[in-house]
């Protein structure tokens, strides 16, 4: 029986760490990036017409070197589409005339489609997007904004000892790959002081006002990753921590990323964490994500199974889909993940990571001083919000499971080619294009399904 599993890679070659020396560069528009910003990842995958030899990869790579475009990374694979067939998969840089490439290889093979990040010009390619959990380590390259660059009115914009700290923190995250441990930081008094200020405010309302998941996690962070009012826990220690919970891993970032990219890591359960912590001045506000946001609200949720696979769904959604659907499903995670009101037993709590790291905000949002609407994704997805307000509207969501059976739908509608699924064994997205594919996983939930069904008879006896 063919499954998934039976995939072999044989790699040849991968020159993507020869990138790794480069620095960062401050470009125009406070952009730091190794190269171009333009310069597109495009991915062709292709299949040869007959049931050809591994070796005949060699043939399709004269086609690149004819048309002097140049590869960055070239992988063949069994055929996830045809029985006893190959497939390539090949990384171009851009360079060379990779039209003419393209046009030999859709004549000359049985499977091909094309992935790039200059989808806007060529409506023929699907959105790049990662396919492995190590092709997140791309987004470092991409952050629209680098830790020292703070705007003219951010509290530490003055202050010279801040941005040098935010820079180190910066440098931590940009050169952080997939895999390796997330390194311990060991922070000053002054920001423990912060911190402090924050966790003991917090922690005060979180009783009365968060919802029961937070509330059941958080003795759990407690416990196990050094949750203290005198100490700021590890990204590494709760990374670890949420592995074993639900999957989900923390990586550091630099800075911030663009909603497709951000959306993209949570496909994969990736978390991108900031590191570093607000302005000592202001220890109640924060202009944007800090290291008490993250840890404080969203943390304790993605320990919880329903709401990690809630997250996930969102992340699985946004893969390869049109910019204008990123838009949509970046607003349905605001409302939710951000800024999301559940129904428990009745009451009101809040369930967003903007709402249980703001002392202000979660007492406010349960005050009835904001509308409140139900959550559904077509009429959420257009809702216009502030970002350093509070929100005028919220949405509330019944719970977590009906909240990620309402996106399900909702993604259902994003125009796409091909269906996506996680392989957690494999740590990567299958692209799911052909009967062959469908038939092989049917195969395995028959198998999952027996497995249950063996359960449950011994829960009878
Ligand atoms: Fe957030």
């Amino acid at each position: 029986m063919y499954t998934q599993t039976n995939q072999m890679f044989k790699k040849i070659e991968n020159s993507n760490s020869a990138s790794d020396k480069c620095q960062p560069k401050l470009l125009y528009g406070r952009n730091y990036i190794k190269e171009d910003r333009n310069s597109a990842f495009t991915c062709l995958i292709f299949s040869p017409k007959e049931e050809d030899e591994v070796g005949s990869l060699g043939k399709y790579l004269q086609l690149f070197v004819k048309h002097k475009v140049n590869l960055l990374h070239i992988e063949s694979r069994s055929s996830l589409r045809r029985p006893n067939n190959y497939e390539f998969m090949v990384d171009c840089a851009p360079s060379g005339n990779i039209a003419s490439v393209i046009e030999a290889l859709q004549d000359q093979c049985s499977y091909f489609s094309i992935i790039s990040s200059d989808h806007k010009d060529n409506m023929n390619t699907v959105p790049w997007f990662p396919r492995r959990i190590r092709d997140l380590d791309k987004f470092a390259n991409q952050i629209l904004s680098y830790g020292a660059e703070l705007d003219s009115d951010h509290p530490g914009f003055t202050d010279p000892v801040y941005r040098k700290r935010r820079k180190f923190f910066a440098d931590i995250a940009y050169h952080y790959k997939h895999g390796q441990p997330i390194p311990k930081v060991e922070y000053t008094p002054e920001e423990i002081a912060t911190w402090g200020v924050i966790f003991k405010n917090l922690t005060k309302l979180y009783p009365k006002y968060a919802c029961r998941e937070h509330n059941h996690v958080f003795p759990l962070l407690i416990e196990n990753c050094g949750y203290r009012e005198d100490n700021i826990p590890q990204l590494e220690d709760i990374s670890n921590f949420l592995k074993d919970s639900t999957g989900f891993t923390l990586r550091p970032v630099a800075g911030l990323l663009s909603s497709r990219d951000f959306l993209a890591g949570l496909a994969f359960r990736v978390f991108h964490s900031t590191q570093y912590i607000r302005h000592s001045s202001k220890p109640l506000y924060t202009p944007e994500p800090d290291v008490c946001h993250e840890i404080l609200g969203h943390v304790p949720l993605l320990a919880d199974p329903s709401f990690a696979q809630f997250s996930q769904v969102i992340g699985l959604a946004s893969l390869g889909a049109p910019d204008e659907y990123i838009e949509k499903l970046a607003t349905c995670f605001w409302f939710t993940v951000e800024y999301g009101i559940c129904r428990q037993n009745g009451e009101l709590k809040a369930y967003g990571a903007g709402l249980l790291s703001s002392f202000g905000e979660l007492e406010y949002c349960l005050s009835g001083k904001s509308e409140l609407r139900p959550f559904d994704p077509p009429k959420t997805s257009l809702q216009k919000y502030p970002i350093t307000e509070y929100q005028p509207v919220y949405f509330v969501a019944e719970d977590f499971d009906d909240a990620k059976q309402k996106m399900i739908k909702f993604a259902q509608n994003i125009p796409r080619k091909f269906g996506v699924r996680y392989d957690a064994y494999t740590q990567s997205i299958s692209i799911i294009d052909s009967k062959q594919q469908v038939e092989a996983l049917v195969n395995n939930v028959n198998q999952e399904l027996q497995i249950l069904t063996d359960a449950l008879k011994k829960l009878h006896h």
